[in-house]
C-alpha cells in the first residue's frame, strides 16, 4: 500500500467513525425524548405552550407567555401596552380593566393562556384608526372627568363594556355598572357627568 492510499483509508475510517457516532448521539436523543424515565414526555399532562397568539386590539400579537403570567402583566411588559394600569394587583380597583370578548375583566387577575382565542380590547383600541376617539374617550374629554387619570383607563374600559349591554341607563344603573372600579381621588361624581354624557354620544353615533 503506497503511502497516499494509506492515508485515503485512514480518512475514511476517520470519517465513517464520526458519521457512527453521530448517528448513535441522535438516535440517543430521540430514545431520551421519547422516555418518561427521565420525566420529559413530550406532552406531559397539564403542560402549557409558551408561544402563543393573542389578538389584541385588533391584531394577532405572538407573545412567549409564562404558565402563571396574567394579562395586565403580558400587556405592559411584553406588549407594551402600558394604557392598562395596575392598582391593587387582586382583583379589588378595577385600574386594570380590559374587554375580553366585550366584557370588562380585571386583567390582572386573568392568566393569559386562558384568553387565547378571545378578542381583547385596551384603552388603546378603543379609538378609530383615524384617531378619531371613541364616545366615552370623548365624553371624558368633554366633561373633564378625572382628576389624577391613573384609575381612568380601567373606568373607560368598564363604562364602554357596561353600555354595550345597557345603552341607556340613569345615573344609578351607570354608577352600579362601573362600581367595581375605584379611584383614589374619589373624583366620582365628575366620572359619573363624564359616562352619562359618554351614554349620550353613543346613542347618537
Ligand atoms: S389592578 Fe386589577 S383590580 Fe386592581
Ligand atoms: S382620578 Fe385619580 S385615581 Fe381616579
Amino acid at each position: 500500500m503506497t503511502e497516499d492510499t494509506q492515508r485515503d483509508v485512514s480518512r475514511r475510517n476517520f470519517i465513517k467513525g464520526v458519521i457512527a457516532t453521530g448517528a448513535a448521539v441522535s438516535s440517543a436523543a430521540y430514545v431520551f425524548r421519547g422516555s418518561s424515565l427521565l420525566g420529559q414526555q413530550p406532552s406531559m399532562p397539564g403542560s402549557v405552550e409558551r408561544l402563543l397568539t393573542l389578538n389584541v386590539n385588533g391584531q394577532d400579537r405572538r407573545v412567549d407567555v409564562m404558565k402563571q403570567e396574567t394579562l395586565a402583566m403580558t400587556l405592559r411588559y411584553k406588549l407594551g401596552l402600558t394604557g392598562t394600569k395596575l392598582g391593587c394587583d387582586r382583583s379589588e380597583c378595577g385600574a386594570c380593566t380590559v374587554l375580553v370578548d366585550d366584557v370588562p375583566r380585571y386583567s390582572c387577575s386573568v392568566l393569559t393562556h386562558s384568553v387565547r382565542g378571545k378578542k381583547i380590547v385596551t384603552i388603546e383600541g378603543l379609538a378609530s384608526a383615524d384617531g378619531t376617539l371613541h364616545p366615552v374617550q370623548q365624553g371624558v374629554v368633554s366633561e373633564q372627568g378625572f382628576q389624577c387619570a391613573f384609575c381612568m383607563p380601567g373606568f373607560v374600559m368598564a363604562a364602554t363594556g357596561f353600555l354595550k349591554t345597557n345603552p341607556n341607563p340613569t345615573r344609578a344603573e351607570l354608577a352600579h355598572g362601573i362600581s367595581g372600579n375605584l379611584c383614589r381621588c374619589a373624583d366620582y361624581n365628575k366620572i359619573l357627568n363624564a359616562m352619562m354624557h359618554a351614554s349620550e354620544l353613543m346613542r347618537r353615533s
